[in-house]
């Protein structure tokens, strides 16, 4: 469906997922989305320019917005530069779906519940994105070994599943496939990438993470985040009621000098209080690695593990 050869699919991850990410997950035969939320006016536009000049592989973008003024230019710049597919974190209307379907654009949808998934599919949506708990970015609350096969079962008849969460190697995929879905939308541990956009100390705190060293905040944005745990997360988990709403607090966040998020590479930030999204397979990151012999070393981990249990089964 999206003409790729692997089912692995770069997250669209604002402030990370730029044209040498992309890029590189593409070219290695996965689908590399760019994480557009964080991008200014024109940035998109010229982002996918400079990712041409690298690939002409398929690729996707992610345009996490709640401003519709935001939203129409950036599906003009989808559809300017050639996407494959399109994927949104909040619901997309009807009117742009079928825009986007007029150029030959699938749209996918974040879902972090069942109805999330039974929703976007009425309204048109090509494919559903199942997202856990574990997942970094913002999140909801159901784990992604019991969300995935909960939304198989109700809309993967219609259109295919992807699974999101906690996923970082070949072990995730071929659990996701027995789960039904049909690929793995990976973000934490594509940004321990040589070739993600990180400010500085971002990838070294993923390689320095344990598995319970993320926690979810709307310390950073108003609404709830999974996050590198850290000064700033620990004084308002002692202050909750400090914390303002969406925008808000996004803006609290950048005015505190510790949202950088979309800043780029190599800004200097204050470590301990910086915002550093992550999922709890942060765990599993210990270096700091290409992105495209990640999605190699995914694949062929996955094949290896189905290979041996067919011969289980047929033994
Ligand atoms: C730094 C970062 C930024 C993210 N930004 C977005 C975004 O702009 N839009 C979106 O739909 N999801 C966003 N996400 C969530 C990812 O799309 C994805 O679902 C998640 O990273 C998957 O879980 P994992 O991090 O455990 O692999 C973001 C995640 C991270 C870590």
């Amino acid at each position: 469906m999206f003409e790729i050869e692997h089912p692995v699919m770069l997250a669209g991850m604002g402030g990370v997922s730029y044209h040498q990410l992309v890029a590189a997950v593409s070219e290695a035969g996965g689908i590399g989305t760019f994480g557009a939320s964080t991008m200014r006016d024109g940035e998109l536009a010229k982002e996918i320019s400079a990712l041409k000049t690298i690939t002409s592989k398929p690729f996707g973008v992610d345009l996490l917005t709640a401003l519709p003024q935001h939203l129409e230019q950036g599906i003009r710049d989808v559809v300017a530069g050639g996407a494959r597919i399109f994927v949104a974190g909040l619901g997309v209307p009807r009117d742009v779906i079928d825009l986007l379907h007029s150029h030959n654009i699938l749209v996918g949808s974040m879902c972090g519940k069942v109805r999330h998934a039974v929703a976007a599919v009425a309204s048109g949506c090509d494919f559903v994105v199942a997202q856990g708990t574990e997942a970094g970015g913002h999140t909801g609350l159901v784990a992604t070994m019991a969300l995935v096969p909960q939304v198989v079962d109700a809309v993967s008849a219609q259109v295919p599943v992807v699974a999101a969460g906690g996923l970082f190697d070949g072990r995730g995929l071929a659990a996701c496939l027995a789960l039904g879905a049909d690929g793995v939308w990976i973000g934490t541990r594509f940004i321990a990438t040589i070739e993600a956009r990180a400010v500085n100390g971002y990838k070294e705190a993923l390689v320095a993470s344990r598995e319970d060293d993320t926690v979810i905040s709307r310390s950073y944005t108003g609404k709830p985040c999974r996050v590198v745990r850290n000064e700033w997360t620990s004084y308002y988990e002692q202050h909750p009621e400090e914390i303002q709403t969406f925008p808000l607090q996004a803006i609290a966040s950048s005015k505190a000098k510790v949202n950088h998020l979309g800043y780029p590479d190599g800004t200097q930030v204050d470590e301990s209080r910086e915002f550093y999204p992550a999922g709890q397979g942060a765990g599993a990151v210990h270096a700091i690695l290409p992105a495209g012999q990640l999605v190699i070393d995914i694949v062929s981990q996955a094949e290896q593990i189905l290979t041996q249990l067919g011969n289980f089964k047929k033994n």
